[in-house]
């Protein structure tokens, strides 16, 4: 069974209306548009972020009851009660007669909505524009797999790679633009990770901010890993989203707790040790690299030793985007596949 003209031209649009919802928060981005048995746009909805009503409820809540016949969905409903009740019941009872769908669910809880709809003779069609809706929930798709966080690690540096000067200072490497970029990441993040040797460097307040310095609406839960004590004084315990001290542990198993507590999006924001730490043990999915027209010299590199001692044994990344802010690059990178 394949989607039709009006179904596969509903499923662009509610790809654009997925994005509206928010990044962070642990929820995919879901955009749903209702059909008539005619093909026409009954009603539209998203996903406005974890706890609120899914994509396919927020575009019921729009429909006149009856109208639709056509769910069309840019990820397989769910099929299990959490914050909101199994999506695919609420279809069923909303007299939905066919489903079309772009990509599957992976989790392991909520999977299976496809299949409940069929057992209910609902008429099911999945894998329309799966690629591109892949593509848009990519870091939600690998988490949700993988039951572990996307890692994003970021770090600032001069064009020889440093990231601090020789005295320790590193405010501000980058200018106002590329630093408002990097609140924005920090906002789209449900964590940032950072070590006990950036903390008493810098007092960081790891919050996310606006241009005027108001914090944003949404707040990453900042994570301090390491042995050494998180000041009583430090700005970090003045945090709006609060304070996690992790202390010295295994980042794999941090990680696999962070995302267990709702935590699918983690950016690092720490110093070599730490960001060299993560980037070895292969845990980052992303790197976010702000580069300024500038040169520190010296030994104060952004990542410190890989054990890396060849150059056939380098770590290989594929440029994802380059963007120009003010007088800095942004560089976003993946690892390259072997
Ligand atoms: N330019 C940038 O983007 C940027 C960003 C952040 C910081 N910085 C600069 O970086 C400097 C601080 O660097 P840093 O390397 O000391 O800070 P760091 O990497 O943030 O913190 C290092 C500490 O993290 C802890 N840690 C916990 N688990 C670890 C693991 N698995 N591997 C390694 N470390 C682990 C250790 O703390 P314990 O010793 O307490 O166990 C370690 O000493 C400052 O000069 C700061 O300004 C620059």
């Amino acid at each position: 069974m394949e989607a039709s003209v009006e179904e596969t031209a509903a499923m662009r649009r509610a790809l654009a209306l997925a994005a509206n919802g928010p990044l962070a928060g642990g929820n995919p981005r879901v955009g749903c548009v209702l059909l008539d048995g005619a093909g026409n746009v009954v009603a539209e909805g998203w996903h406005h972020g974890a706890g609120t009503p899914h994509a396919e409820i927020d575009a019921l809540s729009h429909a006149v009851p009856g109208a639709a016949r056509t769910a069309v969905v840019t990820l397989e409903p769910c099929n299990h009660t959490g914050r909101t009740g199994p999506c695919s019941e609420a279809l069923i009872a909303a007299g939905i007669r066919r489903v079309v769908f772009a990509v599957d669910d992976p989790g392991p809880v909520s999977g299976g909505g496809a299949a409940r709809l069929r057992e209910a003779g609902v008429e099911v069609v999945g894998g329309v524009l799966a690629d591109e809706a892949a593509a848009f929930i990519e870091a939600w798709l690998v988490a949700r797999r993988r039951e572990r966080p996307w890692v994003t690690v970021k770090w600032a540096s001069t064009l020889d790679g440093r990231a601090a000067a020789a005295d320790g200072s590193s405010r501000w490497i980058t200018g106002p633009q590329a630093r408002a970029d990097g609140h924005r990441l920090r906002a789209e993040s449900d964590a940032i990770l950072t070590g006990t040797g950036t903390v008493l460097a810098d007092d960081p307040a790891l919050t996310a901010r606006d241009a005027e310095g108001g914090l944003l609406p949404r707040q990453p839960v900042p994570v301090v890993v390491g042995a050494r004590a998180v000041p009583s004084d430090a700005a970090l315990r003045r945090h709006p989203a609060g304070l996690v001290e992790a202390g010295d542990r295994p980042l794999e198993e941090l990680l696999d707790e962070l995302y267990a507590r709702g935590m699918a999006r983690v950016l690092v924001e720490a110093g070599p040790t730490l960001t060299s730490a993560v980037v070895a043990e292969g845990l980052a999915d992303e790197l976010a690299v702000y580069l300024a027209p500038k040169l520190l010299g010296g030994p104060a590199t952004a990542i410190g030793d890989l054990g890396i001692s060849g150059i056939g044994d380098a770590l290989v990344y594929e440029v994802r985007d380059v963007r120009r802010l003010g007088e800095d690059l942004a560089l976003t990178l993946r690892p390259k596949e072997a």
